[in-house]
C-alpha cells in the first residue's frame, strides 16, 4: 500500500468490492472494458471472464499498456454483438455524450449481454478538463432505458457520511505539503475521518447523498 493512496482508501475499497462482486454475479464470457485506463480489475476477473479486452482513447492520462484497443467509447473498433459482457467504471462522467456511449456499448454486446457500470453522483471535479456530468439514480435509469438496456440492479455505494467525509479528506489533502506532509498529519487526520464516516454511514446510510452508484444492466 502506497502512503499516497491512504487519503481515499475507504471509497476505493468500497467501490472495488462492489464492482468485483457485481462482475462475478453478472459478467461472463468475452468482456469489453470501456475506458479501461490501467485495467484495475483485470486480475480480479481473470477467473470470471474468458477474455478481458480493454479500450481507451489515445489522449488518455492513464498508462494504456493494458489496453488492447485504441478507440473511443463512441466508436469501439469491433463488429456488432462481439461481447458477452461490458465493464465501464468511473468513465461515464468523462463523456460529453453519455447516451451515444451507452448506445455504442449496447451495439457491441450480444443480445442479453450484461454490463456493469460505476457512475458518480456527488464528487469533486477530476481529470480536468474532461469532466462533464454527475448522475442521479433517475438519470441513470432514463439513459440506460433509452440506450436499450434493462437495469437488473442499481445500488448506492454510500450515504451522506462517507460522501461528506471523503470529500472533506480530499479538500484537506490539498494542504498536504511541508511539515504537514513530513509528519503525515493530514494523512492521519484523513484516516480518522474516513473511519468515523464509515461508522456513521453504517448508522444512517442516507442514500440521497451517495457518491457513487453501481449498476448491472442487460441488453434488451
Ligand atoms: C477515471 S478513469 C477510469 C479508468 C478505469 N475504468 C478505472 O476504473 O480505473 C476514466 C477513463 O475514461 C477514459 N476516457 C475518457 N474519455 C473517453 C472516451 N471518449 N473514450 C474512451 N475512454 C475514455 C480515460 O482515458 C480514463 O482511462
Amino acid at each position: 500500500m502506497k502512503f499516497t493512496n491512504l487519503h481515499n482508501i475507504l471509497v476505493r475499497s468500497i467501490a472495488d468490492k462492489a464492482i468485483i462482486n457485481y462482475s462475478k454475479e453478472y459478467l461472463s464470457g468475452d468482456l469489453i472494458d470501456i475506458g479501461c485506463g490501467e485495467k484495475p480489475y483485470k486480475k480480479a476477473l481473470d477467473n470470471v471472464v474468458d477474455k478481458h479486452i480493454g479500450v481507451d482513447h489515445e489522449n488518455s492520462n492513464h498508462n494504456l499498456s493494458n489496453a488492447e484497443l485504441i478507440g473511443s467509447a463512441y466508436e469501439i473498433p469491433v463488429e456488432d454483438g462481439s461481447f458477452d459482457s461490458a465493464l465501464c467504471t468511473a468513465v461515464l462522467e468523462h463523456l460529453e455524450e453519455p447516451y451515444l456511449a451507452l448506445q455504442e456499448c449496447n451495439r457491441v454486446l450480444k443480445k442479453d449481454g450484461m454490463a456493469v457500470y460505476s457512475i458518480p453522483f456527488i464528487w469533486h471535479i477530476h481529470e480536468v478538463p474532461r469532466d462533464f456530468f454527475r448522475y442521479s439514480k433517475f438519470g441513470i435509469e432514463y439513459l440506460f432505458d433509452k440506450a436499450g438496456f434493462e437495469i437488473e440492479k442499481i445500488e448506492a455505494l454510500s450515504g451522506f457520511w462517507i460522501t461528506f467525509g471523503q470529500l472533506f479528506v480530499y479538500y484537506i489533502h490539498r494542504f498536504n505539503r511541508g511539515p504537514l506532509r513530513w509528519f503525515r498529519i493530514i494523512t492521519f487526520i484523513g484516516l480518522i475521518i474516513q473511519g468515523f464516516s464509515f461508522l456513521l454511514d453504517k448508522l444512517d446510510k442516507a442514500e440521497d447523498w451517495t457518491w457513487m452508484y453501481v449498476v448491472a444492466a442487460k441488453k434488451r
